[in-house]
């Protein structure tokens, strides 16, 4: 579903991506791991069409997105992919159900349409007695599953999560991992992590290593004793 080949990416004479090759397909959960400063966030927004590569080509459901102009890319980014930052960046002025709802209407679709999908994504993450609430009156939780919310509002084909469980006690941070599980089982929704939590890596379906701007597959996580294991015996 998404392919990114040769991807460079600099800042200045900063030469932050050198090269990466990497396939996503549709309904994997893809973990991004790597040290601070080792291009993760870049990489994420490359593929998000936030940045775009100085070099290399993306394919994401069937376009290149590196020919399109600012404006398509606009209306393929709010139709195509769901962003997940680590403090939610929901406007504080609006309601849960007005910030979940931002997306639909940027897209065209009409009030009273937008209004009744956001309030069942809303239920569907648990959040039905608070929709009339703004951000700052939400829990740490609560919050990120609006911007869950949020995320899914246009059926994107990927979700792109920047350390999203990074501001989160551990208690909803386990809760966070499983409703990204659970999202893909019901909706079979496509998820790009970045995470320094090595739990979600290790639950990832696949771990992609960055390290100074290329990939370095064989340095994740090590996966955790399972009852199949010889230690758990
Ligand atoms: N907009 C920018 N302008 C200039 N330099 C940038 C910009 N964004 C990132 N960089 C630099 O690019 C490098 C990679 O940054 P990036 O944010 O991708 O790292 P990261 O792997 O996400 O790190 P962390 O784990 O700390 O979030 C860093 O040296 C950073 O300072
Ligand atoms: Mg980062």
């Amino acid at each position: 579903m998404i392919h990114l080949h040769n991807i460079h990416k600099s800042f200045g004479n900063l030469h932050v991506l050198k090269g990466i090759d990497l396939t996503i397909n549709k309904g994997e959960i893809v973990s991004i791991v790597g040290p601070s400063g080792a291009g993760k966030t870049t990489l994420l927004q490359v593929m998000g069409t936030l940045y775009r590569p100085d070099e290399g080509t993306i394919e994401m459901v069937g376009t290149d997105i590196t020919r399109l102009s600012k404006s398509a890319l606009s209306k393929f980014r709010n139709r195509h992919i769901g962003f997940i930052f680590q403090f939610h960046q929901l406007l504080p002025e609006f309601t849960a159900l007005e910030n979940v709802m931002i997306p639909a209407l940027i897209a065209g679709t009409s009030r009273s349409a937008a209004k009744a999908r956001a309030l069942e994504l809303l239920q569907y993450l648990d959040l039905s007695a608070r929709t009339d609430h703004k951000p700052a009156a939400l829990s740490g939780g609560e919050k990120q599953r609006v911007a869950v919310a949020r995320a899914l509002m246009n059926e994107p084909d990927i979700i792109l999560a920047d350390e999203p469980t990074g501001s989160l006690d551990s208690r909803n941070r386990q809760e966070l991992q499983e409703l990204f599980f659970r999202l893909r089982r019901d909706m079979g929704q496509t998820f790009v992590i970045v995470t320094h939590d090595e739990e979600l890596a290790r639950l990832a379906d696949r771990c992609i290593h960055i390290v100074d701007g290329i990939v370095r597959p064989e340095e994740c996580p090590e996966a955790a004793p399972t009852d199949n294991t010889p230690e758990a015996l």
